[in-house]
């Protein structure tokens, strides 16, 4: 085995999403250094991937070492707790990447494994494992998906023209790196004005991409979205404050004072909704909504190599008063994508 069996368990993970539930591989390494089981958790309802591996290992599980990505579960959901199948299955070690931090497993698991008498170890090496699942951990630490605004601005910073044209502002190369970022996402998000603006379809075309598809999701305010919409095709949710206002399945909200969808409330039941890694792709009215509201995690802008040459639409339509109300971000990762830059940022603090 050439590859470090952690390394294998990562990479094993990384080809599914199986959200709500979180990236998990494992790999069964024999007491002679042999891999005899693995596995990766594909979907929610699918067994997990100690399972998956441990039955690949069948008897040579006994006395064998389990490296799996993530603390294994205690607890029964629609599967049975993968603790019980480790212990079952005569297993002596168990390596874990990074403790769960889910409230039903965060520490639970490794304290059954020890109290059946099987070595744990944390393998403080992998720390670097949220990576594997950032949406995930962002999700049961705060109950709602991570948000990350995704735009194409000139380098002059306009998301569009005063009258609205923004397609395209950035090129192929850009906008295909766009595409790989919603096939990473449980769903996009826009509002109305998007919508009726760019009538988008807000999904994965890439060639021969048979993943998932994220869902589309669209605020809707005081306008009714149009019955021919695109996204209605693509079984959009709808946010609404009032059942039987919008088309499409709507998820109704309580509104703010003026009557459009809180966004608080709408990040805490999208969260309850099951989703983990949610793509916002809006303009700017929404845009500037979120970002008062705290919403926005993430950042992945694409600066075209294109100047507007003047004020058209930004990305946040709301007016910066004084220094004092920006805020601090993490740039970590900036690379040329065909003509364009792309900059990836975290929210700091
Ligand atoms: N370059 C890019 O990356 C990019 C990306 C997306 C869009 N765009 C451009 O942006 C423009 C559209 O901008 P936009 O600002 O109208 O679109 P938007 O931000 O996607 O949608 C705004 C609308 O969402 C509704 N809404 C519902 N709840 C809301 C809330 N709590 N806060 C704020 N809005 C809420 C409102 O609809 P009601 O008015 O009906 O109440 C509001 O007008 C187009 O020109 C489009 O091409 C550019």
């Amino acid at each position: 085995m050439n590859e470090m069996p952690m390394e294998r368990a990562i990479r094993l993970a990384r080809g599914f999403r199986p959200h709500p539930n979180p990236r998990v591989g494992a790999v069964v390494v024999d007491s002679l250094g042999n891999l005899v089981g693995e596995g990766a958790h594909e979907r929610p309802g699918l067994p997990h991937a100690e399972v998956i591996a441990l039955e690949a290992a069948g008897s040579r599980a006994a006395g064998s070492t389990v490296f799996v990505t993530l603390e294994p579960c205690n607890h029964s959901g629609r599967t049975g707790p993968c603790t019980a199948a480790l212990i079952n299955a005569g297993v002596e070690r168990v390596v874990i990447g990074v403790l769960d931090p889910d409230e039903k497993v965060s520490g639970n698991g490794i304290a059954a494994l020890k109290a059946a008498g099987v070595a744990v170890e944390l393998d403080d090496s992998t720390e670097h494992l949220v990576d594997l699942d950032p949406g995930y951990f962002h999700h049961r630490r705060t109950g709602r998906p991570r948000f990350t605004l995704k735009a194409a601005l000139t380098l002059d910073g306009q998301i569009a023209a005063r009258d609205g044209t923004s397609q395209w502002i950035t090129g192929e190369e850009a906008r295909l790196d766009g595409h790989r970022l919603r096939a990473e996402s449980d769903a996009v998000l826009v509002g109305a004005g998007t919508v009726l603006a760019d009538d988008p379809r807000l999904d994965v075309r890439l060639a021969g991409y048979d993943g998932q598809q994220p869902r589309p999701i669209v605020i809707a305010g005081s306008r009714r979205l149009p019955e021919a919409a695109r996204v209605l095709e693509r079984n959009a949710l709808v946010v609404s404050t009032k059942a039987g206002s919008q088309p499409g399945e709507e998820l109704v909200v309580s509104p703010r004072s003026d009557g459009r969808p809180d966004l608080g409330v709408v990040a805490a039941t999208l969260g309850e909704a099951g989703f983990v890694d949610v793509m916002i792709e809006c303009g700017p009215t929404l845009a500037g909504e979120m970002w008062t509201a705290g919403l926005i995690d993430r950042g992945v802008w694409y600066l075209a190599s294109k100047l507007a040459g003047g004020t058209g639409k930004n990305v946040f339509g709301r007016t910066f008063g004084t220094l004092s109300e920006s805020r601090e971000i993490e740039i970590i990762d900036i690379r040329k994508v065909g003509a364009d830059l792309r900059v990836e940022f975290v929210m700091e603090g």
